[in-house]
This record gives structure tokens, sequence and C-alpha cells, in this order.
């Protein structure tokens, strides 16, 4: 008998790639999203807003899926520049597909699609980063991924977490997205990442629902080679493209590298055990970006002479330089409630809701 897998956020950068995973080990996917663009004609469709508690019944109750793939959210830094949707989606959203595949499919396997932002803010001096280690997310994003999963484990559904490190979709840099344009100079080059190509990271949801490895929190990344500082990633990036990487001022400074305030939630993490039990890795960085230089050969050579003005251009986008310009904050998030322009509420708790009355 063939199984129907619910995939949520199919549209999205990573849910793109999760419907081939999935079809390739044979399960049928039903793709859900707002929108259906990038979606194969082949693929059966719902549409479904999952911030509505009624819609999502609605769907689960119609496919009865044995599979939930959740992948849908408001990433950040959108999640920074729109924090009332990000909750409304992130956590409304997650608590409303908890219930309905409670209700109508209690035996259905779910993976959820977590972040590495569910561990707070490591500083290049933190050790590799473990399942087991504990979070201190200090962003609304962040601490959005730790409930979900943490609504999950405690959801008495059969599931798994998936917790992915910096996703690279040669076909997708750099969503378009407005918030994005300030964002990639508010994280420091000093700052660790680990990157992986968006089809291992597919691979990897894809073997998870498939094997469901029930009650796990799995660490998804690329192999060593992906583990790399910013200036490194976007340098090697900025190089294929043909562009030159704006001037070190325009990006937010490193801090103190032992003292974790001050740095963002990317990190390097320990991924030995989820490769032995998914067996996701193919891409090195090194081809990779093998494959972003041959697919940007033609741009590189048009570009090479307006480099500079292609890196002021960019540069002009930093909160950090010309007019305007803020100081760095003691914390990225001091950074992103000025520059998103957050409202006190939200920047003080990281929630758009009120805070519920004290209980004293
Ligand atoms: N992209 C990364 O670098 C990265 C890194 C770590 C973790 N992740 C995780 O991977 C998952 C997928 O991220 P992505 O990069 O594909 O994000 P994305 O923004 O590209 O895709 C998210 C999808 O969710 C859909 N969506 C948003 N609001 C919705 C709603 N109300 N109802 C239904 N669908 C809605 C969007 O239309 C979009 O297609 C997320 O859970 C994210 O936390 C991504």
């Amino acid at each position: 008998m063939t199984t129907t897998a619910l995939l949520t956020g199919a549209a999205g950068k990573v849910g793109k790639y999760v419907i081939g995973a999935l079809s390739r080990r044979g399960v049928q996917v039903v793709a859900t999203d707002i929108v259906s663009k990038g979606i194969p004609d082949d693929i059966r469709f719902e549409a479904c807003d999952l911030t509505d508690a009624a819609a999502v019944r609605r769907v689960v109750s119609l496919v009865k899926p044995e599979l939930v793939v959740h992948c849908a959210a408001v990433v950040a830094p959108i999640a920074y520049a729109e924090p009332e949707l990000a909750e409304a989606v992130n956590l409304g959203g997650m608590r409303h597909l908890i219930d309905a595949t409670k209700t109508h499919v209690p035996d259905a396997f779910f993976v959820f699609v977590s972040s590495c932002a569910a561990f707070g803010p490591c500083a290049p001096g933190d050790p590799l980063r473990h399942a087991t280690d504990p979070c201190w997310p200090d962003d609304n994003y962040g601490l959005q991924m730790l409930t979900a999963e943490s609504w999950l484990r405690y959801s008495g559904l059969r599931q798994c977490s998936l917790r992915l490190g910096a996703v690279m979709d040669i076909d997708n840099l750099m969503p378009e997205h407005p918030s994005y344009r300030p964002f990639i100079f508010m994280v420091s080059l000093d700052q660790p990442e680990h990157g992986v190509d968006v089809r291992d990271a597919a691979r990897a949801i894809a073997s998870a629902a498939v094997q469901q490895p029930d009650g796990h929190l799995l660490l998804i990344a690329g192999d060593d080679s992906w583990r790399v500082t910013a200036r490194q990633l976007r340098g090697e990036v900025f190089s294929a493209l043909g562009v030159s990487m704006p001037p070190d001022k325009a990006f937010r400074p490193g801090t103190d590298p032992l003292v974790k305030d001050g740095w963002f939630y990317e990190c390097w993490m320990d991924v030995t055990h989820s490769e032995q039990l998914l067996g996701f890795q193919r891409t090195s960085r090194h081809s990779f970006m093998e494959e972003l230089r041959k697919r940007h050969r033609l741009q590189r050579l048009a570009l090479f002479p307006l480099r500079p003005l292609v890196s002021r251009t960019l540069a002009a986008a930093s909160p950090y330089t010309g007019r305007g310009a803020i100081a760095p904050g003691a914390t990225i998030w001091n950074d992103v409630f000025r520059v998103y322009d957050l409202p006190t509420e939200v920047a003080r708790t990281r929630s758009s809701q009120p805070a519920p009355p004290s209980p004293f």
C-alpha cells in the first residue's frame, strides 16, 4: 500500500525539494501551502492557510495522511520584520496541525522541520552543538522553533524534529523579501556557520519520514567541509557570483568570542548521528561552490567591470553605515528591533501577544 504524506510549506525553499525526495522513496505527496508556485503539475495540491484552524482540520481529514511533514514557517529574518505573522504561523500553525493530526490521523508520523535557531546564540569559541545541549534562544524565531518542538514532543503523536543549519540553494541564494537586505550585514563575519545543500537537507527530511525515528531530535547540516565562518561562506558565494564582498565596516563587528551575547544562532553542529541514521550528505561545500561558479560563469564575466559599483550598492543596505546608521547593540536582537522598528512589547518579550497576567 502506498504511504501518503501531507507536506506543508511545499512551495518553499526546502519544501520544493522535499516533494522530489519523498516521491523518489515511493511516498505519495499531497502538497499544501498558501501558494502553489513551483509545485509540479503531477503533484496533488491542496491550498491551506495554517493559521486557519478549520482549514487545517479540513485538509488533514480530507487527505488522511500516514505522514505529516511540516516545512511551512515564517523564517528569520522575515520573522523579525513580521513578528505577528511569524507567531501566527510558527506557533498557531503548529498548534492547528498537531490538533488536526491527533483528531483525524492519530497514528500518523509527524516530522517537524525546525532550525538551529532553537539553540540560541552561538559564539565562535563555543564547542560543537549536540542535540542534547541546553537551549537559550534570544529571538522570537528561535523561541518559536523551540516551543513548537516541545509541543510536538509532548503531543502524544509519533514524531521527530530536525534542526537544520544554514540551507543553501543554488537557485535561490537570497530570497526576495526586503528584510534580507539589511540582515546580511547584521551577522558578524566571524560567525560560525554550518551550511547544507538544500538537496541534502531534503534527503534527510524524506529519509526521516520513511524511517520514522520516533522521539528523536536530529541535527541536519553538511559534512565537515561546510563548517566555516560567515566570512568564508559569503566570500565564496560573492566570488562565484562575480561580486566583491562589501567592506568589513558594513557588517556587525564580532564581539567576545567566548560570550554568546552579541552572536547569531548559526552554529557548528555534531551531525554524526543524523548522518549515520539518515545518510543524506552528498554535496561538499567545494562541489556546491564549483556548481555555483559554473552556473554563474557568464554573469561573473559581465559583472567584472561593475564589481566596485555592485559592492557599493549592496553595502548601501547595511544598517551600520551611511545615513541613519545605527551603532551595533549588545545583542543582534537589539539591532533587529531597531532595524525592523519592532514595537517595544515585542522587543521585550519576543512575542506579539500580550504577556499573560502575572500570577502574583
Ligand atoms: N532556509 C534555511 O536556511 C533554513 C535553515 C534552518 C531551518 N529551516 C527550516 O526549514 C523549514 C522550511 O524553511 P524554508 O527555508 O523552506 O522557508 P520558506 O520561507 O522558503 O518556505 C516556507 C513556506 O511556508 C509557507 N507558509 C508561510 N505561511 C504559511 C501559512 N500561513 N500557511 C501555509 N503555509 C505557509 C510559505 O508560503 C512558504 O512556501 C522551516 O521550518 C525553517 O525553520 C530553514
